[in-house]
């Protein structure tokens, strides 16, 4: 069985959907240690609920690349096969990168490579994009940028605003991660340059 990693940094939703669809039987995977750089996260309370084995290793103050060894030995000790950044609010170290090359998954609620960063949502409503969507791609050493594994595109109502948009997002998000996380886990894919290509 391989075993996931899981980074969260707050609300949790998406690991929240993992389990599910683990328990499901949806995805073929356990959750080896989910890790929150924030003690506050309502994500680790639902790790808790859910029995699953968590750590927090606050990153308050700490240098980026000291707190990214303290995670590395975590995931290490728990003998993670790949790692999933599920709303992990913090920049990796090339470090740690370097550590797990196309061994990290990050899901992004825009169709990259259009709205990288914060509030992904708000940029496109203030763009004024009439499609937009979510992406889950390897994590490198740029922000929001990897070779992307999957995306999902949904329309953008007139209506929208940044919450609503997002929680349609959050639907797809749930159900892309997953699709994605299968598929890297079954090795049927190679990467030719930036691209994610099916075997
Ligand atoms: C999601 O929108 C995800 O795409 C982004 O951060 C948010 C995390 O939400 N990277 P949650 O913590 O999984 O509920």
């Amino acid at each position: 069985m391989k075993r996931l990693g899981i980074l969260i940094s707050g609300r949790g939703s998406n690991l929240e959907a993992i389990a599910g669809h683990i328990e499901a039987g949806s995805l073929d995977a356990e959750i080896a240690i989910v890790i929150s750089n924030r003690p506050d996260a309502r994500g680790l309370a639902i790790a808790r609920q859910r029995g699953l084995p968590t750590v927090c290793i606050p990153s308050k103050g700490m240098d980026r690349e000291a707190h990214d060894r303290l995670t590395f030995a975590t995931l290490q000790n728990h003998q993670v096969d790949l790692v999933c950044l599920a709303g992990y609010m913090r920049l990796l170290s090339p470090w740690l990168i370097q550590q797990l090359p196309q061994r990290i998954l990050n899901i992004h609620p825009s169709l990259l490579p259009a709205f990288p960063g914060l509030e992904a949502q708000r940029q496109a409503i203030e763009y004024g994009v009439k499609v937009t969507g979510c992406t889950v791609h390897f994590v490198d050493e740029h922000l929001d940028h990897g070779p992307i594994v999957a995306q999902t595109a949904i329309a953008v109502e007139d209506t929208d605003t940044p919450e609503t948009l997002s929680a349609r997002l959050l639907r797809e998000e749930h159900r892309l991660y997953a699709e994605a996380i299968a598929l890297v886990l079954s090795g049927r894919y190679r990467i030719e340059g930036r691209r994610v290509i099916r075997t």
